[in-house]
């Protein structure tokens, strides 16, 4: 499951990027951002759950709820309750800032799993 909100959280990256810089025109296209915005906080919150082997990790609570902070933020831009500029620049940093977490998490899962 970790493996497909890694992909998902990338091909977001990509579209939100290409959206940014005007290479998605396709509303069509677009919109898949914000149907893979719901599957990623969704996939998250189960992946990223407390887990029998790890010990509790506030980084890892982190890494569980930011996508869905994102996503929220995401949908009141979507709704013109947050508007401009400077609300999608924040919005894009806390989508970077959730890879960054989601890898961080997935990376120490590993270790920790592999018994390292
Ligand atoms: C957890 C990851 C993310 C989620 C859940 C998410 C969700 C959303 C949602 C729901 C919207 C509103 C859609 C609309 O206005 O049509 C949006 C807009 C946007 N997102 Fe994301 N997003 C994520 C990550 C990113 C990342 C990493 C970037 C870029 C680095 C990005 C760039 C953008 C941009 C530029 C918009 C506004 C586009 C426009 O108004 O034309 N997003 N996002």
């Amino acid at each position: 499951m970790l493996i497909a909100l890694r992909i998902a959280l990338y091909i977001q990256v990509l579209l939100g990027l290409g959206r940014f810089f005007g290479l998605v025109p396709n509303q069509r296209i677009w919109e898949t951002h914000i149907s893979l915005g719901v599957v990623i906080a969704v996939l998250s919150l189960l992946a990223l759950g407390p887990h029998p082997r790890l010990r509790p990790d506030p980084m890892r609570t982190a890494a569980r709820f930011m996508p869905l902070v994102t996503l929220l933020w995401g949908l009141a831009m979507w709704q013109d309750l947050l508007v401009g500029q400077t609300m999608t620049m924040i919005h894009m940093l806390l989508g970077l800032i959730s890879v960054g977490l989601v890898e961080r998490a997935a990376a120490q899962q590993k270790r920790a799993l592999a018994g390292r």
